[in-house]
C-alpha cells in the first residue's frame, strides 16, 4: 500500500490498523485488547499484552541471528575512544547490570534516575531498567542540580545512576558533585547512587550510599527479562511546560514498541542490518526513541556519539562518522548543521569523506531554515527531510514515509504530511477548523496512535488539563501553523511559553521564576528571541523594584549566574534588559504572546485587552537600544 492508502486505513479503522501493526513485534502474550479508554479520559494501547522492551531490543535480535552484529558503535572524539559492541555483548552487559540493580532492590515498577553522559553504560543503564520492568528517568547532563532535585522529588527514584564526569568540548564536568547537591536539595533520598568511573576524572565515593559501577556487578547473577504489560510504564522523561514544574511524560511499553518499529521501517526507511545515527543525546526523546530503543528493536547498528558537531576536533567530525561506519541515514537538529556551516561554509571538510552510504537525512527539533536546507542539500546531494514531533508523541507526527514506495516530495518550509494515526487539524482559538493556508493551533483528533504518551507521572489531571482541555476532542500540541491545499503541514512555532534553544526545549516560565526571585527584581518576562545559530535565545525583560539602585550590567551578570546555577548552562540565558513596565491586560496578565511577536520581529495586532498600549512602543525601543534590532513596531 502507498501513503494515501495507509493513511486512510488508519483513519477509517484505527484499532484494526494498529492491531495489525502490533504483529510486527514479539509479544510474550499477545494483546487481547487493542485500545482502552481510561477513567481519566485518556487511552491505553495494547494494555493487556505482555512483552519486555529490553527483550525486543536485545534478546529477540539475538534469537533472530543478529548476536554478532554490532548493536552500538560508540564513538567519542572527546576521549579518543571507540567501541563496537555486538548484540551479544550488549545483552550480556545489560543482563549483568540488571542483576546488580536487582541485588540493590530494584524491582518491576520502581523508578531509577539516570544522569549520565553519552557513554555506552548509559544505554546499558536504560536497557537494564527495562529488563527488570523498572521505570527509568534520564535527566540531560546540562541541567543544574536544582532541576535534578525537582525530578528526584517527582519521580522518587530508588536508585540514581551516574558517571564521574561528562565532557563538553575540552571541559571536564564533574557529575558526581552535581548529583550529591541534587540529592541534598531534594526531599526524597534514593537508596544508593551507582557511579561509573571514567578514567579522565574519578569521583570520590564519599557518601554511605555511593557505590562503584563495576563493584556492584561482581558476583551477581545476570537478570532475565521480566514480562510487563503493554500499558506499564517504560520510562518517564521530563519536558518543559509553561510553568517551573517540568512535566514527567510517561511512555508505555506496548504502544512505544509498536510505534518505534513502525516508524523505523516506514518513516526512516531503515531495515535490519542498516547503520543508523540519531545525533542527539539520551537526555532527549530522540535519544530514547532513536538512539537506543528504536534502532535496536529494528535490528540496526546504532551510532552512540559523544561529541559535538564542531571543535571535536573540527567541523568535519559528523562527515567522518558517516564515512567511517557507513551510516545509511541519520537524525539531526538543524542547529548542528548551522554550527558546521559556520565553521566550514564551503563544505570542504565534507568533501574529504566518502558519504555514499547516506540515503537521506532527517531533521527536527526546531525550525529548519531555508538557507541551512539549501546548503545541506547542495552539499550532500541527498534528500534533507524535515519532520515534526515532540517528547509527548515519542515518534513523528508529520514526516515523509521513506520506507514506502511512494514517499511524497518534500516541500520547503513544510514538515510534510501527517503520518497514519495522526488526524491533524488546524483550529482557531474557539476550536473551529480554519481554512487551508490560515494559521491556527495545531491539534490532533483523539485518540492519538500508539506510542504517544497518555499521562504525566503521578498527575493524570495535569495531562488532561495541559493537552486535552483547551480543544475538547483534540490533543493540543502547543505548536502553531497551517496546512496547504495538498495537506502538507507548516509549523510556525510554539503558541505557549516554551522555547527551543539549540534544539533543546526549555520553559521561559522556569527561567522567570529564577529571575523574579532576585531581590532587586519587581517582575519580569522571559521571551525567546531569534538567533542565527541556536534558533532562539532567552532574554529577560526585567522591571526593577522602586528605590533599588543596581547597575544594569551587574544585575544582568547576577541573573545570568542564577539561571545557570538553577536551570543549567543549557538555558543559554545571557541577556537581561531593564524595562520600565511590562505590557499587561486590564486584569493584570503579562501579554507574553505580544512580547514574543515583538522579539521575533513579527507583526502583531494591538491586543484589545491591553491596559496601556504605549508600553509596547517603549519595549520595542528598549530592545532596539539593547541591540535586538529585529524588534519591530506593530503593523
Ligand atoms: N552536560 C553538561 N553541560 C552541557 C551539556 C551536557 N550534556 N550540554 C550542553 N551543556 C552546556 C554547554 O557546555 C554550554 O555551556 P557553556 O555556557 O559553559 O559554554 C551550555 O550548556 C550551552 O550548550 P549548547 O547550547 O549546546 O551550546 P554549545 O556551544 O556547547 O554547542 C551546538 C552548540 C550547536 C554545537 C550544540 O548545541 C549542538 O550540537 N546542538 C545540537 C543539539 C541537538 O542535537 N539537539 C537534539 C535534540 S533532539
Ligand atoms: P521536544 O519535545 O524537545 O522534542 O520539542 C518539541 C517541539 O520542538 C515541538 O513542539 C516544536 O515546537 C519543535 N519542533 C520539533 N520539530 C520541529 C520541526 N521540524 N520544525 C519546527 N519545530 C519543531
Amino acid at each position: 500500500m502507498g501513503y494515501t492508502d495507509e493513511y486512510q486505513a488508519a483513519l477509517e479503522n484505527g484499532e484494526h490498523y494498529w492491531a495489525e501493526q502490533a504483529e510486527r513485534i514479539h509479544w510474550f502474550r499477545k494483546p487481547q485488547t487493542t485500545l482502552k479508554k481510561t477513567e481519566s479520559g485518556t487511552w491505553n494501547w495494547y494494555p493487556d499484552g505482555e512483552l519486555n522492551s529490553c527483550y525486543l531490543a536485545l534478546d529477540h535480535q539475538i534469537a533472530q541471528g543478529r548476536g554478532e552484529q554490532v548493536a552500538l558503535y560508540y564513538d567519542s572524539p572527546v576521549t579518543g575512544s571507540k567501541q563496537a559492541i555486538s548484540y551479544n555483548a550488549l545483552r550480556d552487559k545489560v543482563a549483568r547490570f540488571a542483576g546488580a540493580l536487582r541485588s540493590h532492590g530494584v524491582e518491576k515498577g520502581d523508578t531509577v534516575l539516570i544522569y549520565m553522559p553519552m557513554i555506552p553504560e548509559a544505554a546499558v543503564a536504560m536497557l537494564a531498567c527495562a529488563r527488570l520492568g523498572a521505570v527509568h528517568s534520564v535527566v540531560f547532563g546540562g541541567f543544574a542540580p536544582h532541576e535534578m532535585a525537582v525530578r528526584i522529588d517527582d519521580a522518587e527514584p530508588k536508585v540514581i545512576l551516574t558517571a564521574s564526569c561528562g565532557i563538553e568540548f575540552d571541559k571536564t564536568i564533574a557529575y558526581k558533585p552535581l548529583v550529591d547537591l541534587a540529592i541534598a536539595t531534594a526531599k526524597h533520598k534514593p537508596r544508593c547512587t551507582i557511579v561509573c568511573q571514567r578514567p579522565l576524572l574519578k569521583a570520590e565515593l564519599n557518601n554511605a550510599r555511593d557505590l562503584d559501577w563495576e563493584q556492584v556487578q561482581e558476583g551477581v547473577e545476570p537478570a532475565e527479562c521480566v514480562p510487563v504489560r503493554g500499558e506499564d510504564p517504560l520510562y518517564i522523561l521530563y519536558t518543559s511546560g509553561t510553568t517551573g514544574q517540568p512535566k514527567g511524560i510517561v511512555r508505555d511499553n506496548g504502544g512505544h514498541a509498536v510505534a518505534l518499529s513502525y516508524a523505523l521501517n516506514n518513516v526512516y526507511g531503515m531495515n535490519e542490518g542498516d547503520v543508523w545515527w540519531g545525533a542527539s543525546d539520551i537526555g532527549w526523546v530522540v535519544g530514547h526513541s532513536f538512539i537506543v530503543y528504536g534502532p535496536l528493536m529494528g535490528g540496526c547498528s546504532s551510532i552512540f556519539f559523544e561529541g559535538k558537531p564542531v571543535r571535536t576536533p573540527d567541523a568535519g567530525t559528523y562527515w567522518r562518522v558517516i564515512a567511517e561506519y557507513g551510516v545509511n541515514s541519520m537524525f539531526c537538529a538543524p542547529t548542528a548543521f548551522r554550527a558546521i556551516r559556520k565553521e566550514d561554509p564551503n563544505g570542504e571538510l565534507a568533501r574529504q569523506h566518502d558519504l555514499s552510504s547516506l540515503r537521506w537525512i532527517f531533521v527536527a527539533g526546531e525550525k529548519l531554515d531555508s538557507s541551512t536546507y539549501n546548503w545541506l542539500s547542495e552539499l550532500l546531494k541527498v534528500p534533507v527531510l524535515d519532520h515534526w514531533w515532540q517528547t509527548e508523541t515519542g515518534w513523528p507526527m508529520t514526516a515523509p514515509m521513506m520506507g514506502l514506495t511512494d514517499p511524497a516530495e518534500p516541500r520547503l518550509g513544510s514538515t510534510h504530511k501527517p503520518l497514519p494515526g495522526y488526524d491533524i487539524r488546524v483550529v482557531d482559538g474557539e476550536g473551529n477548523e480554519v481554512p487551508v493556508g490560515e494559521a491556527g493551533h495545531i491539534c490532533v483528533k483523539l485518540p492519538m496512535p500508539p506510542g504517544v504518551a497518555w499521562s504525566i507521572w503521578n498527575n493524570d489531571e495535569r495531562f488532561v488539563s495541559s493537552y486535552l482541555t483547551a480543544f475538547p476532542g483534540y490533543y493540543h500540541t502547543g505548536d502553531g501553523g497551517y496546512r496547504d491545499d495538498e495537506g502538507y503541514i507548516y509549523i510556525t512555532g510554539r503558541t505557549d511559553d516554551v522555547i527551543n534553544v539549540a534544539g533543546h526545549r526549555l520553559s521561559t516560565g522556569e527561567m522567570e521564576e529564577v529571575v523574579s526571585a532576585h531581590p532587586a527584581v519587581a517582575e519580569c518576562a522571559v521571551i525567546g528571541v531569534n538567533d542565527e545559530l541556536k534558533g532562539q535565545l532567552p532574554v529577560g525583560l526585567v522591571v526593577i523594584k522602586a528605590g533599588e539602585e543596581i547597575d544594569e550590567a551587574q544585575l544582568q551578570a547576577e541573573l545570568v549566574q542564577r539561571v545557570r546555577d538553577q536551570v543549567g548552562a543549557l538555558a543559554c540565558f545571557r541577556r537581561a534588559v531593564v524595562v520600565k513596565r511590562l505590557p499587561k491586560t486590564r486584569s493584570g496578565k503579562i501579554l507574553r504572546a505580544t512580547l514574543r511577536k515583538i522579539a521575533a520581529a513579527e507583526p502583531y495586532k494591538m491586543p484589545s485587552t491591553i491596559d496601556d498600549a504605549s508600553i509596547l512602543d517603549e519595549i520595542t525601543e528598549r530592545l532596539q537600544q539593547a541591540g535586538f534590532d529585529r524588534a519591530k513596531a506593530p503593523e
